[in-house]
This record gives C-alpha cells, structure tokens and sequence, in this order.
C-alpha cells in the first residue's frame, strides 16, 4: 500500500460514519485514546485482530487491551469482582486496564488474549474513543498504533509515520492528553497484581484500595512458570516442522499437510494466526503430544513460529522433574 492509502478521518460524524464502516469489514482504524493512539479492530473477528499484528509487524503475539465504553459492558466480557467494582468506580473511564478471567460465552477471538483465559480490558476517557465506541457498538482490540519497536503514537501524524500504508485509517484526534499507556492492574482475590505501570500512578490506585498493590515479580515465582501472566503455553509437549503424527501425537496441520485440525487448509497465515490459539486449545485438551506441521517464516508466520517455538521450547518445571 502506499502511504496515502491510509485515510486520515476527521472527528466528526462522517469520520466516525467511514470509522465504523472499515472496522465492520475488518481493516484497522487507528484511534486516540487518552494515553496513545490505539490500533484498533473488531475483538470478535480473529482475522481483523490477525491484521494488527501484521501491520505492526510484531514479531510475536502478545495479548492486547480491549476497549469498551463503559463499566457495564465491560462486564459481559469479564468475570467482575469487588476490587475491580472498586477500581472502575474510582478510575473509568480513565488510563486504567484491568485483568480478568474471560467470562463463558464472551466472543472474544482467541488472539486477542493470546490463548490466555484473562482479558485485559478497559473504558478510555478521550470523547473520540468514547464516540467510536458506542457507534461501533463492539468491542475494539488495540495496542498502541506504532510498528514494533518503535515508541508510543500521541498524533495521528505520528500514527501516519509509522503506519501510513499500512492501516485502513487513523481518526485524528488531536494530541492525547496523558502521552504514557494505561496502568495494567490484576485485581485477584482480595489482592491486586501491578503488571504494568502506567499512565494512572500506582499510589493512587493504593490510595482507593486502602492496601499495597503486588509486583508482578512477586507472583511469577518458578513454582509455576506455564503460568506466566502474559503468556499461555500447552501443558503437551510440542514437535515443530512435523510432516505427519507420530504414534501418541495428535497433528496440527497447515496448508496441503494435515487432514484433521488444520491452521489454514489455504496456506493463509493471517487465518493461520487467528486459529492458532484455539486449535491449540482444543488439541491440548486431548492430553497428547502435538505435532505441527512446518509454517513459513514470512509475514505472521514469523510470530506463530516465536510462540510455537516457546511452547515447544523445555520449560523450567519440566527440566528440574527430568533433572531429579
Ligand atoms: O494505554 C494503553 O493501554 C494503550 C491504548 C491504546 O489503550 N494500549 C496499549 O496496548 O498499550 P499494548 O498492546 O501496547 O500493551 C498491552 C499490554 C501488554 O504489555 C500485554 O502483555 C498486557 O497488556 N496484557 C494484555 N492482556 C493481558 C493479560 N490477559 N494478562 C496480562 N497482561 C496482559
Ligand atoms: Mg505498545
């Protein structure tokens, strides 16, 4: 694409109007929040989420924040508990995400979360977020509008430097106010886990809830390394550039290899990546070894490859069992 094929929108209805227009079929419409400008997409359409990790050229899948307008939708999506009532009482809309269990049936495509069973969500205060929101009327997955690597959007021009070409459009929105991306809190059980500061200072969050917020280093201790707050992984082991299932495997096929559960019977990566967690999921379950077919190292498949590798790869847990 060249750059100029990414449309610059302006805040008005008829911005908002072609906004919701390109979501609806999918593309990416870059959008300001308070604390920086968000890639967006559809949170229910694993292809359109797929997208933005091509367009920022990530080179591997980490989870991302959903935007919703306000506390009560959140709640669809999420399994809600008091500190979270607390925190979203005293902080939405506002540069706070909060982490929770998904809640059954709540239609999030699986990339969103990265296979993770928690969704990091949130309701920003920009009045353009908030109008694209409730026009939309879904949920928008977006991480900041940068190419990986690269810092923070707080313009649409500098959406337009990094990604101009690239996604559908930007709705300009003028500068954002904070210029730093949410605070990530984990509210669990009577306590709360800081996963990242942020645009929102942790004092005050301590202030409302009356006791210290945890560190994420508090929590991931090697006692439970598959549970590493920002990253699933199998409980099978893995084989990866498998050309068909050995005896006790399943098989994750792609492409012209693989007859049962297949990533993209078409070659696709982009439909590869947004199938690869739940595919995961399922195959897991079955508690066998999982064989997977060998993916291309181009465009996404060079972020399946980083996570297949990572599942693949020995964990902590299991090399101190092998070692005793
Ligand atoms: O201010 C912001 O938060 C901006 C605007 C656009 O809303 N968004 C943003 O997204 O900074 P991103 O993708 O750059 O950062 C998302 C962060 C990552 O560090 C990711 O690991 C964490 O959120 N995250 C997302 N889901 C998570 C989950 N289920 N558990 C733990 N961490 C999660
Ligand atoms: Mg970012």
């Amino acid at each position: 694409m060249h750059p100029s094929s990414t449309e610059i929108l302006r805040p008005d209805p008829d911005g908002l109007a072609r906004a919701v227009a390109l979501l609806g079929r999918g593309d990416l419409v870059a959008f300001p929040t308070e604390t920086v400008y968000g890639l967006g997409a559809d949170a229910r359409a694993g292809a359109a989420v797929a997208g933005i990790f091509a367009a920022k050229n990530r080179p591997g899948f980490n989870p991302l924040i959903v935007h919703v307008p306000d506390r009560r939708t959140a709640r669809r999506y999420v399994v809600w508990n008091d500190t979270a009532e607390r925190l979203a009482a005293a902080f939405w809309p506002g540069p706070l995400s909060l982490v929770l269990p998904l809640k059954p049936g709540h239609g999030i495509a699986s990339l969103v979360s990265a296979g993770l069973d928690t969704l990091a969500i949130r309701v920003p205060a920009h009045p353009l977020a908030q109008q694209l929101l409730r026009a939309f009327d879904a949920p928008l997955a977006a991480p900041s509008a940068n190419p990986s690597g690269r810092i923070s959007p707080t313009t649409a021009a500098h959406v337009l430097n990094g990604l101009g070409g690239r996604i559908g459009a930007v709705l300009d929105g003028g500068a954002c106010a904070v210029g730093l991306e949410s605070t990530i809190v984990g509210p669990q059980g009577a306590g709360a886990v800081l996963l990242r500061p942020g645009g929102l200072a942790g004092e005050r969050i301590e202030a409302v809830l009356g006791f210290a917020l945890a560190s994420r280093s508090d929590r991931s201790r090697p006692s439970a390394p598959g549970q590493m707050a920002s990253h699933y992984a199998p409980k099978s082991s893995l084989r990866l550039n498998a050309r068909s299932a050995r005896a006790g495997e399943v098989f994750l096929g792609f492409a012209g290899l693989g007859g049962g559960l297949n990533l993209s019977r078409a070659g696709d990566l982009n439909e590869a990546a947004a199938n690869l967690f739940d595919h995961l999921h399922q195959l897991d379950a079955q508690g066998q070894a999982i064989a997977v077919a060998p993916i291309p190292f181009t465009g996404l498949g060079r972020a399946i490859n980083d996570r297949l590798q990572r599942a693949a790869a020995p964990r902590p847990e299991r090399a101190a069992r092998q070692a005793r």
